[in-house]
Order: C-alpha cells, then structure tokens, then sequence
C-alpha cells in the first residue's frame, strides 16, 4: 500500500497573506487542490492524507469533497513545525509495512512521472529525495554573512519533494529523532541522514516545474507555469521543451 502524505500545516508567512499559502488560487483552483490533483491521479497512489494549517480543516474538507477526490482517507490538524505535522502524519498512517511519499502542499507542479519514479525507487532503497541540480553557485556564509565555504556545485542539488520511504525507516528516524534536545530538520530525508546514518538514500531527478510557493514572485512564476502547461502546443520530437513535464507536448522556441 502506498500513501500520500500531503503537508499544509504551515501558514505561509513569507508570503504573507493573511491566509495559508496552500489555499490561494492559481489557475483557478486552489493551490492544494492543483497538488491533491496529481496524487488522486496517480495510478501508484493508494490513499491520501491531508495535514491541514489549524482552523483550516473545513477548508480543506471542502476543496476534497467539491473536487471529488476519493482517495483522501483524512484531513486533520498539523503541527508547529513540518517536522511535527510528519509525525502526525505518521500516527495517522497507522500500523502495518507500507510507503509513504510526503509532499510539500504548496508545490502544485509536481509530475506524475516524479510521483512514479519515487514510488518505483521504493523497490530497491528505503529512503527516496527528489532533487535538481543548482544553476546558482551555493555558498556558505557565517553569523556575519561571510563566506566560509564555496562546496563544488556538481556535487550539489536543490532538495525538492516528495521524499518517500518504507514506513519502518521513517518511524525509526523519528523514535531516535525524539529524545534529542537540539532536534532540527527542515525535511524528512534529514531525519533519517541524522538518527539513521548509512541509510542509502536514492535522490531521483525532481523538475524545474517543481517549485515551493514561497515567495509572491513563485505565485507569477506558478501561474505562468499552469497556463503553458494548459496550451496546446504540438510535440516537436528530439527537442526537450519546457513544459515537456507538464503536457506531454514540447515547445520549441527558436531564436532570432
Ligand atoms: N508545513 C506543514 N506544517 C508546518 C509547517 C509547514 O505541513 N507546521 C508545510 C507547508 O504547509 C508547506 C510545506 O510544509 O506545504 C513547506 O513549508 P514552507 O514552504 O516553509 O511553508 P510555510 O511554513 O507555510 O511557509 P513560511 O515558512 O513562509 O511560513
């Protein structure tokens, strides 16, 4: 069996709306119903569970009931932190062997060949990120904003969800994780690094399309991206477009 845990227990204050993040409408749905999309869809999906900002269940509730998903099995409260809402998340999944891919709510473009590749990896690891490479240089900075280290980029990727793992791995990391007073992460995928090291932890090719919602440029940029994904734009084979991931089509724009 195989389970979505979708995370929208935050409230977005870097964006800063007065309302959860996960709950603002691009392309005319709500952010978090574009992300359940996805999951309902995907044939490798058995159920999906909802963590929802507090006071923002019903909401949540009524995006699941008017768009018909039938695989969410809950929506319930999350946590103070993300790493919080994972546990709630996994008390909610219950008992019994089974891979739970958690996903980030407010990244309504993730594919569904992502969604495949990370439930396929299950198979041989234990322990699953979705990641791209780093078009910027990563440096690393102290308390004064100096430069303590400039890592070679190759080596480096942007951590994307979702992040997917056999049950065990996860609730391990988390029962090791639980008596430690200096506890933080900001991802799952770091839980099990720390508390479980030597875990192999297979990274599988996350997309471009694949962004957080964080800032109000990511609303434009999000926007943007559902629109070509919605154009019908005929393939042109041997060329890797940017809406390949999206559509299935490919656009080719030629300079000059
Ligand atoms: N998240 C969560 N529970 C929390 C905090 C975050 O489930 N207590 C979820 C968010 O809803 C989001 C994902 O984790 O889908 C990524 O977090 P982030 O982008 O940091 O979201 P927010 O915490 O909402 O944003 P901000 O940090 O700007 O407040």
């Amino acid at each position: 069996r195989t389970v979505a845990v979708i995370l929208a227990g935050g409230t977005g204050t870097r964006l800063g709306l007065g309302i959860p993040k996960q709950l603002l409408k691009i392309a005319g749905k709500p952010i978090i119903e574009h992300t359940l999309a996805v999951f309902e869809a995907a044939p490798e999906i058995d159920e999906i569970i909802v963590l929802m900002a507090a006071g923002h269940v019903p909401d949540a509730e009524r995006i699941v009931a008017n768009a018909g998903f039938r695989k969410v099995s809950k929506v319930i409260e999350g946590g103070d932190t993300r790493n919080d809402t994972t546990r709630i998340a996994l008390d909610a999944v219950g008992e019994g062997d089974v891979n739970i891919l958690f996903h980030d709510a407010v990244r309504p473009l993730v594919s569904a060949r992502i969604v495949r590749e990370c439930v396929n990896a299950l198979w041989s690891y234990s322990a699953v990120d979705v990641a791209i490479p780093s078009a910027d240089t990563i440096i690393q900075v102290d308390q004064d904003e100096c430069i303590t280290d400039i890592p070679v980029r190759a080596t480096l990727r942007r951590g994307q969800t979702p992040q997917a793992f056999r049950s065990g791995i996860i609730r391990e990391a988390y029962r090791r994780a639980e008596g430690d007073p200096d506890f933080a992460a900001t991802d799952d995928c770091g839980v099990v690094l720390r508390y479980l090291p030597g875990t192999p932890i297979k990274v599988i090719d996350g997309s471009d399309e694949n962004i957080k919602v964080t800032h109000p440029v990511d609303v434009h940029l999000a926007d943007k991206l559902f629109q070509l994904a919605a154009a019908q734009v005929p393939k042109v084979s041997g060329h890797r477009g940017y809406t390949e991931e999206l559509t299935g089509r490919t656009i080719v724009v030629f300079g000059g």
